[in-house]
């Protein structure tokens, strides 16, 4: 590894040997729900006058402008069934995949709760996917190409289960637009479904991109259940950031060293938007460009707006007519905006 470790990343290394992991079985199966649990409409009702529903419903709008007439829909790394779940009433049929098993079975779960007929959700990585080639038409792939272990190889395997003609849909994490500094860590704790407590460690570099992200399982003694609670309760009190906190860093690994089961870690290389395109290109796609951000542009809106003056099904058309016209307009090349791209 060349890029220089922080003070715990030292101690992980020296003294737990971290094992080679990724990111849906260290993060994706640990987590009990994404979003906070407040997704809209999956996990709440939707309330377009709340300004996170707003954003949501133009994303959503964007997604269905650019695909909805398309055949078979598959969402490569559908999380909790976004934007699978919201996709499916406005669609023919929707297929999502993600690698980790816990997120299928959270979104299956929605997907009863919702009562949707039309989705089917398969635990798959998305660098070697189980579909003969050209069997959808359409693609969306939300924050996910990032977080696998090769994403130009997920990159031709979605472009290879494309029809031709088969349109992409991508939108990805730009570091370099959520990141102030130049670099960040960030602690937070879980319990994880095997019983054990998990430390997270993330660091994320803004440029070039990419982010570490280190777990520790402990066992769960009255001990540990304590002395993570505390920690919980610094990080509450201060923030999560273990260089300037050490009591929730290197002193709380120090001090809890004899609980500690195992380490495991893995890394992740995030995309400039020139970076995303030449890749895509690379995957085979042509007409592939950066379209403006419907969520940027809703939330921009929504603080012009006196949202409670407006009428549900008034905000319901200026959410469809964002999710339009940001596909029309000829957006410039900047981070973080929504890529689209069609398979010769
Ligand atoms: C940031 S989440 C995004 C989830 C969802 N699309 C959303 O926008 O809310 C990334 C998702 O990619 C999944 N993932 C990670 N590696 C994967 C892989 N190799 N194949 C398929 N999915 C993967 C994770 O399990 C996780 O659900």
């Amino acid at each position: 590894m060349s890029k220089k470790h922080t003070a715990i990343e030292n101690w992980l290394w020296e003294t737990l040997r971290p094992e080679t992991s990724d990111s849906a079985r260290q993060t994706y199966d640990n987590m009990a729900q994404q979003g906070n649990g407040q997704l809209p409409v999956i996990d709440q009702p939707l309330d377009l006058s709340c300004q996170a529903h707003f954003r949501d419903e133009s994303q959503i709008q964007q997604i269905v402008a650019q695909l909805k007439d398309c055949r078979e829909i598959l969402d490569i790394g559908c999380g909790d069934g976004w934007p699978s779940l919201r996709l499916a009433p406005h669609v023919r049929s929707v297929t999502g995949i993600d690698a980790s098993a816990r997120r299928i079975d959270v979104t299956r779960a929605n997907a009863e709760r919702m009562k949707l007929t039309n989705v089917k959700f398969q635990q798959m990585t998305a660098t070697e996917l189980d579909f003969a080639d050209g069997s959808f038409g359409a693609a969306v792939a939300a924050s996910s190409f990032e977080q696998t272990e090769d994403p130009l190889r997920a990159m031709e395997q979605a472009y290879r289960v494309l029809r031709s003609g088969g349109r992409l849909f991508v939108l990805y994490e730009s570091l370099d637009v959520r990141l102030a500094r130049s670099t960040a860590e960030e602690v937070f704790l879980a319990e994880h479904p095997d019983g054990t407590l998990g430390w997270h460690y993330c660091l994320k570099h803004k440029s070039p991109a990419w982010e570490r992200d280190y777990l520790v399982r402990f066992n769960t003694t009255p001990e540990i259940a304590a002395a993570f609670a505390t920690a919980r309760e610094t990080i509450g009190r201060v923030g999560d950031n273990p260089f300037e906190i050490p009591e929730i860093g290197v002193q709380f690994l120090e001090a809890n060293k004899n609980s500690i089961q195992g380490c495991s870690y893995y890394e992740l290389e995030h995309f400039s938007a020139e970076a995303m395109i030449q890749s895509l290109e690379d995957a085979g796609f042509t007409d592939v460009r950066s379209v403006y951000s419907a969520g940027h542009i809703a939330d921009k809106l929504f603080q012009e707006l006196e949202p409670a003056l407006l009428k549900d099904n008034q905000l319901a058309i200026l959410a469809a007519a964002i999710g339009r016209l940001t596909l029309d307009l000829p957006a410039p090349l900047q981070h973080g905006q929504p890529v689209i791209a069609t398979k010769p």
